[in-house]
């Protein structure tokens, strides 16, 4: 099994609209702050996530699920983000969203069964011997093309580590120089080198360098103890699913066939049960050794009603299984039809069975002043300047239509507010908005009075 090369696959969020939120914002006693790390009210739900963190942590709720059910708009992703935010980046948190498992190409309980994996964490470690200092020199040293030709190439590469015990030069291979270059390493920065397989791995800068000027965020390290040469533990995280690709497909090498598979897009069907068993005895064997040990994470399914009654059937037997993450769906359907079913009314539209095995989060809708302090948090982080009065005004808004609307009111009010040669949001900005666009109900309203006119 390939361990060195797995990258992390973690599945990039698009959360503009909740970019606020910073953590539950519960204290010591796990009790909610009524206005803390962006959130704001729904004290029941905070606390009961914050406890669902806690067994998380103490890797005491694997397998099991969590269900967020509230109407629109009452920050049920909000929480759940919270939730990712709170355990951090060493827990695997893969959010997806119940529709996602529709596609042509790949089938529904493959996209889960990715998904799963995705969430599944592994930590390894492992005593290595490395190289390991502050590089002191990095010289790549040519000679002329042996093919022939005007080129040149690297024969090898002469560098100079150093660490607090004494300074070593090693003359290494072209080969590890491609991997120098790619984790762009400089004279300067603290990195390791795998004796065994010339792996390299950049720690950070030096932090003799830590007072020169500079722009991008650095992250500085002390000049490693010890000897340059030596064993080390190297600890890394990865999930299930980093492992599943990174074997599966064809890495790396100069000869025909593996460019053109790099060329190629790299097809997610070529993981197969075949190579998800091996890799999980893998893994036991491993964990049974003491080398690696399992971070069960959080798998969300949003919009859970989605899924249909096949990917439940699924869901319910992979939650049994001896590895599973914790699943946390959430919902903002009644009762309804169970997609798939002809006419199986359950609520939230998930199956009784799997149903019987959620604890269940309630969210509740807000009050208006709870909305007002939600829109001046949102107003901050779009750095748009509301006055108090007009706050209050979007929150009556908010109240009669939805907290989303009045939220979304802002961005418009703000454009019109700078045209208008304003410093910060009037009334009169949001009153002229909010005639110029409906809200879901008053646009249904009069969809409904005008039916006649409307295309049947
Ligand atoms: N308690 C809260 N504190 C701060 N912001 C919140 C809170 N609740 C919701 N929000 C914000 O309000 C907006 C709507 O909330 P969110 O998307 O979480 O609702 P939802 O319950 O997931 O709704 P839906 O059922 O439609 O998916 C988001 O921008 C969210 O960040
Ligand atoms: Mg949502």
């Amino acid at each position: 099994m390939k361990i060195e090369e797995v990258k992390s696959t973690t599945k990039t969020q698009r959360i503009a609209a909740h970019s606020h939120i910073k953590g539950l914002g519960l204290d010591e006693a796990g009790f909610a702050i009524q206005t803390s790390s962006g959130l704001v009210g729904q004290e029941h739900a905070r606390e009961a996530a914050g406890i669902v963190v806690e067994m998380i942590r103490s890797k005491k709720m694997s397998g099991r699920a969590v269900l967020l059910g509230g109407p629109p708009g009452t920050g049920k992703t909000a929480i759940s983000l919270a939730i990712a935010q709170e355990l951090g980046n060493k827990v695997p948190f893969c959010p997806m969203v119940g529709s996602e498992v529709y596609s042509t190409e790949i089938k529904k309980t493959e996209v889960l069964m990715e998904n799963f994996r995705r969430a599944i964490g592994l930590r390894i470690k492992e005593t290595k011997e490395v190289y390991e200092g502050e590089v002191t020199e990095l010289t790549p040293v040519e000679t002329e093309n042996p093919m022939g030709g005007y080129g040149k190439t690297v024969s090898h590469v002469v560098i100079g580590l150093k660490t607090a015990k004494g300074t070593k030069q090693l003359k290494l291979d072209p080969s590890i120089y491609e991997s120098l270059q790619k984790e762009k390493v400089e004279t300067g920065d603290v990195i390791y080198i795998e004796s065994s397989s010339g792996a390299v791995k950049r720690q950070g800068r030096s932090d003799t360098f830590a007072t020169e000027f500079d722009l991008e965020a650095e992250e500085y390290v002390p000049l490693p103890k010890g000897e340059v040469h030596k064993k080390k533990e190297v600890i890394q995280d990865v999930t299930l699913h980093d492992l599943d690709v990174a074997n599966a497909k064809p890495q790396g090498g100069q000869d025909i066939i593996s460019m053109m598979g790099q060329l190629m897009k790299p097809k997610k069907t070529e993981i197969t049960d075949k190579l998800r068993k091996e890799i999980n005895k893998v893994v036991n064997k491993y964990i049974d050794q003491g080398i690696a040990e399992l971070v069960p994470g959080v798998l969300f399914i949003d919009e859970v009603h989605m899924l249909d009654i096949e990917c439940f059937t699924y869901l319910h037997r992979a939650l049994e299984s001896t590895i599973a993450p914790i699943v946390i769906f959430a919902t903002n359907r009644g009762k309804c039809t169970i997609r798939g079913t002809e006419d199986m009314v359950s609520p939230h539209g998930i199956p009784l069975d799997l149903l019987d095995r959620l604890m269940i989060i309630r969210t509740l809708p807000y009050s208006q002043e709870e909305m007002q302090q939600i829109i001046r948090i949102r107003a901050q982080t779009e750095d748009i300047s509301v006055s108090e009065e007009s706050l209050a005004k979007l929150a009556s808004i908010g109240v009669k239509s939805t907290l989303r609307y009045a939220v979304q009111l802002l961005t418009p009010c703000s454009l019109l507010a700078k045209i208008n040669a304003k410093e910060s949001i009037g009334d009169d900005d949001i009153q002229e908005i909010n005639e110029l666009f409906f809200d879901a109900k008053a646009s249904a309203k009069i969809l409904a009075d005008q039916d006649d006119k409307y295309m049947k």
